[in-house]
């Protein structure tokens, strides 16, 4: 099961402050948990892992039987923010690092995500491969008018109502969105399509376990039951009232931290399939409590690979940085390193051990360079990459988002900065109702 520890702070904090914001985090627990504190009309996340019912489960993998009978070989997720990071963290996650490229045949069509950016060439691209391959969309977007992914649905929808007919295409394509509003919702009624409920009281970057995750999760062939389990069990260990919940010393740790000016957390894993926990985490944190002028900055890294390009920064550059590393115990496959007679790259003092091994040292030295640098290390491990393990970090993450926003006195699940930057495009772009202010950006930039 996930742990934490914090011997790498040690010599950052003394005993009697931890033990203070021991306190802040348990007064914040109680908050969330009494559904007392501000934006707790979306509080719809917490019970997922042990109220989402076996139906649900059961309807994903009916839509994934019905594709795969009609030799679906490439699925298309579309969604952006909270309605990717989750399945996409998952998703990369689980794979196996070259499933594209092995040419084992495999059971579970690829799955390939679109709707995240408003790139042509991207899409464009995308649609070359949907040439060539037997496709199905999932397209998710709570609002149902979000721009990004209604701009690739609609390229996408006309290129599967070409390809197989508007009937078949409606077989196609499922939708995961609003119960009664938004623009998919009203066109997923018309077209047919088969929908999945996105609750009110849960919002996007706290979505991964409703049908937003789930959905592509059991398509890409993954055990959604096991990802449910290992969150329960977080549900279960995260909502006792102790200083042992390791969601409370998380929270508590990191907001200590803060207060002392390590201004940024920048979560580490050392395998690459977790770079995509960094993107959810990173979304979840940041929309969360970067809000009112606060906030701890989230940044990601991955090492060893990262130490070549980002090591130098965060072992001699600006004192504002925590580290917050997420640790695999154990290795899903085994390959240790041979002998060489010729020793020409004087590597012989590693044969027999495993690769893992390195990783693992690695891991160690930089913990002890980082604190010897001024970089305080918070630990959070799993036995192993799989879907309970998966879906223990998601819950855990977000419970100690919830309390740590608390702590710092912010609304989590809010996330009022992010129309700013839609206005001014809407208004560029000539959306109808934004007249004045595209008169008044088009003024500011001169033109
Ligand atoms: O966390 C959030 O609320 C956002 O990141 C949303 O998930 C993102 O903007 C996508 O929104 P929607 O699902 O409404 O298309």
């Amino acid at each position: 099961m996930l742990k934490v520890d914090f011997g790498g702070c040690s010599s950052f904090v003394k005993d009697a402050e931890y033990q203070e914001y021991l306190d802040k985090a348990l007064s914040a627990l109680d908050v969330l948990e009494n559904e007392s504190g501000a934006g707790n009309d979306f509080l719809g996340w917490k019970h997922l892992p042990t109220q989402t019912p076996e139906t649900l489960i059961a309807d994903c993998e009916a839509i994934r039987d019905s594709w795969k009978s009609k030799g679906v070989d490439l699925v298309v997720v579309i969604g952006i923010g909270g309605s990717y990071l989750g399945a996409k963290c998952a998703v990369e996650a689980l794979s196996h690092s070259f499933a594209k490229q092995l040419a084992a045949k495999k059971d579970a069509p690829e799955v390939v995500f679109a709707g995240n950016n408003l790139s042509e060439e991207y899409i464009a691209e995308l649609i070359d491969l949907m040439a060539e391959r037997n496709v199905a969309a999932v397209v998710i977007s709570k609002s149902g008018t979000t721009t990004e992914p209604a701009v690739a649905f609609r390229l996408i929808k006309q290129h599967i109502e070409a390809r197989y007919g508007a009937k078949e295409a409606a077989e196609r394509i499922v939708a995961v969105t609003d119960a009664h509003k938004g623009a998919l919702k009203s066109l997923s009624t018309q077209e047919g399509y088969r929908t999945f409920v996105i609750e009110d009281n849960v919002g996007g970057r706290f979505s991964v376990l409703t049908p937003v995750g789930i959905l592509p999760i059991v398509l890409a062939g993954f055990d959604m039951r096991a990802m449910l389990k290992g969150a329960a069990e977080m549900e279960r260990l995260t909502a006792e009232r102790s200083r042992t919940n390791p969601a409370v010393e998380y929270a508590a740790m990191r907001n200590l931290l803060y207060g002392k000016g390590k201004k940024i957390e920048i979560l580490v894993s050392y395998n690459p399939k977790l770079q995509y926990l960094g993107e959810w985490w990173k979304q979840l944190f940041g929309e969360s409590e970067g809000k009112d002028g606060k906030g701890i900055f989230p940044a990601s890294v991955n090492f060893t690979t990262d130490l070549h390009s980002m090591g130098q920064y965060i072992q001699d550059g600006e004192r504002i940085l925590m580290e917050t590393v997420v640790s695999v115990e154990k290795s899903n496959r085994s390959v240790t390193i041979s002998d060489d007679p010729q020793n020409l790259d004087g590597l012989n003092f590693l044969t027999g051990k495993h690769v893992e091994e390195c990783n693992a040292m690695a891991e160690l030295g930089t913990k002890l360079a980082h604190i010897d640098g001024g970089v305080p290390q918070l630990s959070v491990s799993i036995e192993k990459i799989d879907e309970y393990n998966l879906g223990a970090l998601f819950y855990f993450f977000e419970k100690s988002c919830g309390v740590s926003a608390y702590i710092l006195g912010v609304n989590p699940f809010n996330q009022p900065g992010v129309e700013a930057y839609k206005k001014n495009m809407f208004a560029l772009l000539g959306k109808p109702g934004y007249e004045a202010q595209a008169k008044a950006l088009h003024e500011r930039l001169g033109k």
